[in-house]
């Protein structure tokens, strides 16, 4: 079989290093794709000495930063022949966070991690997935987006660039849940960029729903929450089985022509729900079969895809 190249996203910790450990056992010469190059690398080694055979390289990338983005890419490109599977894992959520804090390129920091970045690096490295025979990309998404379920919530496009930082409520939660909704809008719309382009990339969005999370994410926390992600760690799964989700839908013949869609923790296509209310809304909230219809309200789709492109930049085709 020929080489297969996976980038990997905030592959230091949780379920991004369950995947670069699944990744290189199944011989994919992995990219950890890290900001803090000294936890990476521990990790790196960890999973070079448990498959001795793999290929695990380590690259600096703060996906919260264009720059940083930008330096990533011409490396990869530089390095490396091509891309198959492109996985944005990285995540900012900092349980208990107070403060609406801003990336270096003046973006809410949550969209820029969570939404912006990962635009901006599926855009720039375009040209080398579609070197690949079967090049797909992953989003990891959350069942936080299911708040789109009640009809108020919407994404506050007017506040992600600091407008009303110092005078409207900043809550990170919500922040997280919008940055998600944002990136299923962009899910359904990139695909259906690369349909009306003839561009062969696959890209789809999971809907994460609870998994242990790593001491390391659960010590960056206040010491409220910190006792009460310990207590949800009891029963939350272990990262492993959502990492081999991952490679699943990454590699299997299965969803290989699947593309624009939203898939939940059971593999399970995730459709947009076509009634909220009443008894329907309670099988929405709590099913995991269906998704807010807010992401397929044209408007939103539109509104988030052009303020993505004017954000990252009109000159990348
Ligand atoms: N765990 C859950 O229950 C759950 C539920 C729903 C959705 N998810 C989603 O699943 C994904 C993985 O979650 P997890 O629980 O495995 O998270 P995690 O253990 O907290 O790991 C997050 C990773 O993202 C990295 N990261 C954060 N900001 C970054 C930045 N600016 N640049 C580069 N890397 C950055 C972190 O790096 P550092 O180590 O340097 O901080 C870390 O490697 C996330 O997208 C999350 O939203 C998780």
């Amino acid at each position: 079989m020929e080489k297969k190249y996976v980038v990997i996203t905030g592959a230091n910790s949780g379920i991004g290093r369950a995947a670069a450990q699944k990744f290189a056992a199944e011989g994919y010469h992995v990219i950890m794709a890290c900001r803090n190059m000294e936890k990476g690398r521990a990790v790196q080694s960890e999973i070079i000495s448990r498959s001795p055979q793999a290929k695990v390289d380590l690259m600096e990338l703060n996906v919260s930063s264009f720059d940083s983005i930008r330096a990533f890419c011409s490396a990869y490109q530089a390095g490396y022949p091509r891309l198959d599977v492109l996985i944005h894992n990285a995540a900012y959520l900092n349980h208990g966070e107070k403060e609406y804090l801003l990336s270096a390129d003046g973006i809410e920091l949550s969209f820029a991690t969570n939404t912006f970045g990962p635009f901006l690096m599926t855009r720039l490295l375009e040209q080398h997935l579609v070197k690949s025979q079967d090049p797909r990309i992953l989003h990891a998404c959350t069942t936080n987006i299911k708040h789109f379920f009640d009809p108020k919530r919407e994404i506050d496009f007017d506040n992600l660039r600091g407008e009303y930082r110092d005078s409207r409520p900043y809550s990170v939660y919500k922040m997280y849940g919008d940055s998600k909704m944002a990136l299923l809008l962009l899910t359904i719309k990139m695909a259906e960029d690369y349909e009306r382009r003839g561009v062969p990339i696959k890209v789809n969005a999971l809907q994460i729903n609870r998994v242990k999370l790593s001491d390391e994410t659960i010590q960056k926390m206040s010491p409220r929450w910190r006792l009460m992600a310990r207590a949800q760690n009891w029963t939350n799964p272990l990262p492993s089985g959502m990492a081999e989700t991952y490679f699943n839908i990454c590699t299997s013949e299965e969803w290989r022509e699947v593309t624009g869609r939203l898939i939940n923790h059971k593999r399970e296509l995730v459709q947009p729900a076509s009634n909220e209310k009443g008894l329907a809304q309670i099988g929405n909230i709590f099913g995991a079969k269906t998704y807010p219809a807010y992401a397929t309200d044209v408007r939103n789709l539109e509104r988030m895809w052009s303020l993505g492109v004017e954000l990252t930049g009109n000159e990348i085709e």
